[in-house]
């Protein structure tokens, strides 16, 4: 793997302890105890590493002021790695933290040159989604870039005095001038919640793939450089590892095949698993004689991920697995009713989300 990471690519990490050394992110597994209460991603290391979370957990139980911010480019339809994000913002919720939302559709419209309306559209489904799969929207709040306030876009504005071409490029590689203001965007979303004007300053932990590191070490230097002047401070991260599609590439919006998205119907999801990358051997024979090998198994992540919650179940699977003890038809067909169970009861709620309508009401539309 090359050492840049560019958040706006398409691979999948195979190397996170890498990651950890070359960037200078925290292992997780050192402030496990810190948490008030358990997460399976935290259990299994599907969160891997972190900057400054221990920080901002001994913030939270000090009981000082905190909050979650996060972003979806809504390009595509959220899939099953856009629920890894969901899942930790109900985890964070659960600690008594309240989470602000950006709809990165200023980012969907200058990255991946989609037209407005239609990611104007999709930012609703994405809230939707994610009510349905469990945030409480009581408790969030959800934006589109587009639609800010005067105070956000200044920060963008100020921010771009203090930042140089040659860092750009170290940090993103190829850059041009809409890269650089999806960057400042994303660093305005992260910092904006310090400002007076939304309630001053608070410890702010962002929860992303581990392919949004980039955006936070130069948010980071950022808030260094304005500590002075705006009264801005560094932001703490959790990063999960990308889910990788079922071809073993990251699970991507732009590759609907090898994705599970939430909207699909069961059948379609089915057939996505029945053509899945296993770590299955060659032949039933010899996978009977040297087991699987689920470390290399789409299906196997799908449990991790999502759809085995009890750890006792988990370790089964995987010694089934790496005994020879079942072969990859019969775990595809175990994984395939899990999954069915898991997107009839999410579009269950997802349809009850839309007709309530509350999605498009906390949502402003921009004005243009
Ligand atoms: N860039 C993120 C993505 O591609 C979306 C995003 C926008 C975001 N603003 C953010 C993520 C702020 C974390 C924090 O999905
Ligand atoms: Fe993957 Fe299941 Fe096959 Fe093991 S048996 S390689 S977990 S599909």
């Amino acid at each position: 793997m090359s050492a840049k990471l560019d958040p706006w690519g398409h691979y999948a990490i195979e190397d996170y302890r890498k990651l950890l050394e070359e960037f200078g992110i925290s292992p997780i597994d050192k402030i496990l105890g810190l948490l008030p209460h358990k997460h399976k991603y935290f259990e299994r290391l599907v969160i891997f590493g972190h900057r400054d979370f221990d920080i901002w957990l001994e913030a939270l139980k000090r009981g000082e002021k905190v909050a979650v911010l996060t972003g979806f480019m809504p390009s595509g339809r959220p899939h099953l790695g856009t629920a890894m994000v969901y899942e930790e913002l109900k985890f964070l919720q659960s600690l008594g933290a309240h989470v602000k939302i950006a709809i990165a559709d200023a980012e969907a419209y200058i990255v991946r040159r989609e037209d407005r309306s239609e990611v104007i559209r999709r930012g609703v489904e994405f809230v939707a989604h994610s009510i349905a799969w469990g945030i409480n929207p009581d408790n969030a709040e959800f934006y589109y870039q587009t639609a800010m306030d005067n105070e956000y876009y200044r920060l963008i504005q100020l921010f771009s005095r203090k930042i140089t071409t040659a860092e750009m490029e170290a940090i993103y590689g190829d850059i041009n001038p809409g890269k650089i203001m999806a960057a400042l965007t994303q660093s305005a979303d992260i910092l904006h919640l310090q400002l007076d004007k939304y309630g001053g300053y608070k410890y702010i932990v962002v929860p992303v793939g581990a392919d949004q590191d980039p955006h936070l070490r130069l948010t980071r230097d950022i808030a260094d450089r304005f500590e002075q002047e705006l009264g801005l401070k560094r932001p703490s991260s959790i990063y999960h590892k990308l889910l990788r599609g079922l071809d073993g590439n990251k699970m991507s919006k732009s590759r609907p095949e090898y994705a599970i998205h939430l909207d699909d119907d069961p059948e379609t999801a089915e057939k996505k698993l029945a053509n899945a990358l296993t770590g299955g051997r060659a032949t039933a024979e010899e996978q009977r004689r040297l087991g699987g090998e689920p470390w290399k198994c789409s299906i196997f992540e799908l449990y991790v991920y999502h759809l085995i919650d009890d750890e006792k179940e988990l370790k089964e699977r995987y010694d089934e697995c790496v005994n020879g003890k079942i072969l990859c038809g019969q775990c595809k067909r175990i994984a395939a009713e899990k999954l069915r169970k898991l997107l009839i009861e999410h579009q269950k709620r997802f349809k009850e989300v839309i007709t309530s309508g509350i999605a498009e009401k906390i949502l402003k539309k921009p004005s243009f």
